[in-house]
């Protein structure tokens, strides 16, 4: 496969359609919307006057033909997608999977084919059914590793001819910042009370993920021996805020928290220093043999990651902490680095950092399945979009990437950034947080349009991809 140059989207944000053709509720589909740095409540008793913005989101179910058109246009080679469990297992549980949801990711994979774009496809990006959130209480219970397996075995049977690549969990890490309610609850389908979370419980639920992932890297490489299945991580490089060694002491939980992660999946094992935490907080987990094997034997192909930003940690109580990310970044302002309108770092030299970080650690191909900068994008009176700050985010980004393979001899697979075309935001359910090359008429009350509007980024990128070629 040549470098994939193309962009990434998630179900329970572009599709709407939430409840059409058999399909069931999912964790994101009782999210309400909110704001920058507030959040987003989990409604587990839908109420008929309460905007959801997954319902309709940006209807890309309806939609995907012009959409897919127009990505085509911009000259993408591939597009990262994700299948919504619940159109396929509405309640997660079930034995026979809903055909009409089988057959909607069949016309969507054809599709792409139709204009030789290659899919790059995520298992599970934030929308577990919600059945198996309050009937099993998430991922923590190990009866969810069944049905995630029966889901896996069920998709890849039926798109083993037109479908290579392949994501397990999204930001599989993003467990750990639980005490961002959000993230658990999105990605294991825990319910946590932001003071009291029970970190074995955590480690746990991580922990029967992982197996997840592996057994599914198993069951595809039994399935179609040429499938490339990936983990995918949501990598935030970490700074010491000073060359005081304390401050790189500082950094250790953080990078920790990512690289047990990735060690897991690429290596098949727990690290030591992770081993030597749970002792000292008296964790133990309920692991078998049987599951230890299991991920020795289903270690990735390869690695996706996100990345969007870095963090600077600093040993020091007196260092003010950055306000305006709070939920997200944890540390202190690094004065050589700006901040997106939502308080994200933008920081395209820690790109290749992460790639080489990753690489010297691993040597498996990477691959960039996320990033991007989340705006506010005006439409002018010439009614298009003027979004040279993203084209400028874009390019400084891909330069640093290409530093790293050129010059540092690391292995890319591709970049794949976010958005193909504006969705509702995760964090908050916004609309007015764009990231994509194509303007979405629709406003975070979800009045508009849903006209498609090409960006000056849709124009440029497609200078861009042409030149590659
Ligand atoms: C990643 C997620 O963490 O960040 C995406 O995988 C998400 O689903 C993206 O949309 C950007 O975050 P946000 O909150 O700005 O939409």
């Amino acid at each position: 496969m040549k470098f994939m140059w193309g962009a990434a989207l998630a179900a329970h944000q572009c599709e709407g359609a939430w409840d059409v053709d058999g399909k069931g509720v999912s964790v994101s589909d009782i999210l309400t919307s909110s704001k920058h740095n507030q959040n987003r409540e989990i409604h587990l008793d839908m109420q008929s006057d309460v905007y959801y913005p997954s319902h309709e989101a940006v209807d890309f179910y309806h939609t995907y033909k012009e959409d897919i058109k127009l990505f085509a246009e911009m000259g993408m080679n591939s597009l990262r997608i994700s299948l919504a469990w619940t159109r396929i297992f509405p309640k997660g549980d079930e034995e026979q999977p809903n055909e009409k949801g089988l057959q909607f990711y069949d016309d969507l994979i054809d599709e792409l084919k139709k204009y030789d774009i290659e899919p790059v496809v995520t298992l599970l990006h934030n929308d577990m059914p919600l059945h198996l959130a309050t009937a099993y209480g998430g991922w923590k219970n190990k009866k969810v590793i069944d049905f995630f397996s029966h889901y896996c075995e069920t998709v890849y049977e039926r798109y083993k001819n037109k479908v290579t690549y392949w994501l397990t969990f999204n930001e599989i890490n993003n467990m750990l910042k639980y005490e961002y309610q959000l993230l658990p609850y999105l990605s294991g389908g825990l319910i946590l009370d932001e003071e009291d979370a029970d970190e074995g419980e955590i480690y746990q639920t991580m922990h029967n993920q992982f197996v997840a992932s592996a057994q599914a890297v198993i069951t595809g490489h039994r399935i179609n021996k040429n499938f490339q299945i990936g983990s995918m991580t949501g990598f935030i490089l970490v700074y010491p805020n000073s060359c005081n060694p304390l401050d790189t002491i500082e950094t250790f939980p953080s990078y920790r928290n990512l690289f047990f992660c990735t060690d897991v999946q690429a290596r098949g094992y727990y690290p030591t220093y992770i081993q030597k935490y749970w002792e000292r907080k008296n964790i133990q987990l309920n692991t078998t043999e049987e599951e230890m094997q299991i991920l020795k034997d289903g270690v990735v192909d390869y690695l996706g990651f996100s990345y969007y930003m870095s963090e600077t940690l600093s040993a020091s109580k007196d260092v003010e902490k950055k306000k305006d990310a709070a939920k997200i970044l944890k540390g202190v302002n690094n004065p050589y680095l700006e901040s997106s309108q939502w308080g994200w770092t933008v920081d395209p030299v820690g790109l290749r950092i992460v790639l080489n970080k990753l690489y010297e650690r691993y040597q498996k191909p990477l691959f960039i399945v996320e990033c991007g900068l989340g705006a506010i994008d005006e439409v002018s009176e010439d009614g298009k979009i003027h979004d040279d700050y993203r084209i400028n985010y874009l390019k400084n980004h891909i330069e640093e990437m290409q530093k790293a393979m050129e010059i540092d001899g690391v292995e890319v697979m591709g970049f794949l950034p976010w958005s193909a075309m504006d969705i509702i935001s995760a964090s908050t359910g916004e609309m007015r947080k764009r990231y994509g090359f194509i303007y979405v008429d629709k406003d975070d009350d979800g009045n508009g349009s849903l006209k498609r509007i090409r960006k000056d980024s849709f124009y440029w990128f497609k200078d861009f991809i042409k030149e590659q070629n």
